[in-house]
């Protein structure tokens, strides 16, 4: 199978590279190294440096002849989206369009989409399925919504087949220790936790401790990197086995608090992680946890690696092996 993976440079897109690569389809990564990393390329796939923003350079890329197209390149800051839209209009809605687009114009068939439980906004029902009300609180979210609303009417009009994957909160690393490179500057739970423990952070801001959770801080649903990616492998099959469009969720099932992750962090690292309890961050839900019966009944999919032990281990092996890059 010949896979092209859009943002294939970033963290989640490396991981998926890696499954395809495991089993020798052909992969194309097109990523403009903003926030991914050249080292993060694998050697065995082909590289195009290129914007998903520059339609031209998209479709020069498209016309080499692709079994399915993977979107992984989107700016994801929710917090960021709300005060700068236009970055989110541009990138996330007119960059995906570009791919939509450049697909019918060059007959590609097969579209998987990186979405996200953001789509759904504050949960009125837990585990959140995927016939929940979608009402993203962010911009962000709203970009998503966006685009798997464009599918939607793609595959109408045009007979584009896709699979859109809702991820819930991704966390970890290749287990394998095959997947290296950092992301700059994060605004995630776990990498901030992480930071804190090698030293290069004071302390961990905790957003709110007054949540109607077990310990008052806020719960969400950590999904392991390689389950995400493994959800790739499994969407492109179905599309090519013919078995049509798809939307699901993929989450753990299993909601886990900011006092249990530092608890294991703790544990795993030992490391004291000072914290701080500040107050709620704006657009918070208290608890956001997935169903996951539609990935396991129409893919097969199911989480494996997810344990939140094997997320803090697979992730302090790699922010170890940074350490002295992180000190510069
Ligand atoms: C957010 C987005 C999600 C997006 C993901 C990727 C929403 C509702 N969620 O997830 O769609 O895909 O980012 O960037 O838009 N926390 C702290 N201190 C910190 C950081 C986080 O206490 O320094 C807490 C948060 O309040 C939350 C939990 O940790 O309870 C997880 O936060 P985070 O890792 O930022 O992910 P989400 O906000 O759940």
């Amino acid at each position: 199978m010949k896979v092209l993976l859009f943002g294939g440079a970033g963290y989640i897109g490396t991981h998926v590279a890696l499954q395809f690569l495991d089993r020798n389809d052909t992969v194309g990564i097109f990523d403009n190294l903003s926030s991914g990393l050249r080292t993060n390329v694998h050697e065995k796939a082909l590289f195009f440096e290129g914007d998903i923003r520059d339609k031209q350079r998209v479709v020069e890329v498209l016309k080499q002849g692709w079994d399915v197209v993977i979107h992984l390149a989107a700016y994801k800051a929710a917090g960021e989206s709300m005060l700068k839209p236009i970055k989110y209009s541009e990138n996330n809605i007119t960059g995906s369009l570009n791919l939509i687009t450049g697909c019918i114009e060059t007959g590609v068939k097969h579209f998987i989409l990186s979405s996200s439980a953001a789509v759904y906004g504050e949960p009125t029902y837990l585990p959140v399925d995927e016939k929940h009300p979608k009402n993203p609180t962010n911009y962000y979210g709203y970009t998503k919504l966006c685009i798997e609303e464009n599918l939607k009417w793609y595959s109408e009009l045009k007979g584009l087949a896709y699979v859109s994957l809702r991820y819930f909160n991704a966390a970890g690393y290749d287990e394998d220790g095959r997947m290296l490179g950092l992301e700059n500057n994060p605004a995630n739970l776990i990498p901030v936790v992480m930071e804190v423990a090698c030293g290069i952070r004071p302390n961990l801001l905790v957003f709110g401790n007054d949540y109607d959770t077990t310990d008052g801080t806020g719960v969400r649903d950590y999904v392991h990197v390689t389950d995400l990616a493994k959800g790739h492998v499994l969407a492109a099959d179905h599309l090519l086995a013919g078995k049509g469009s798809l939307i699901v969720n993929l989450g753990s099932e299993e909601g886990l608090s900011v006092q249990q992750i530092l608890d294991t962090a703790r544990e795993i690292t030992k490391k004291p992680i000072d914290t701080q309890y500040v107050d709620r961050r704006a657009g918070d839900p208290a608890k956001l946890v997935a169903s996951s019966k539609m990935a396991n009944k129409t893919l097969g999919w199911k989480a494996e690696h997810s344990s939140v032990e094997n997320i803090i281990k697979t992730t302090w092996r790699v922010y170890q092996a940074n350490q002295k890059h992180l000190e510069h």
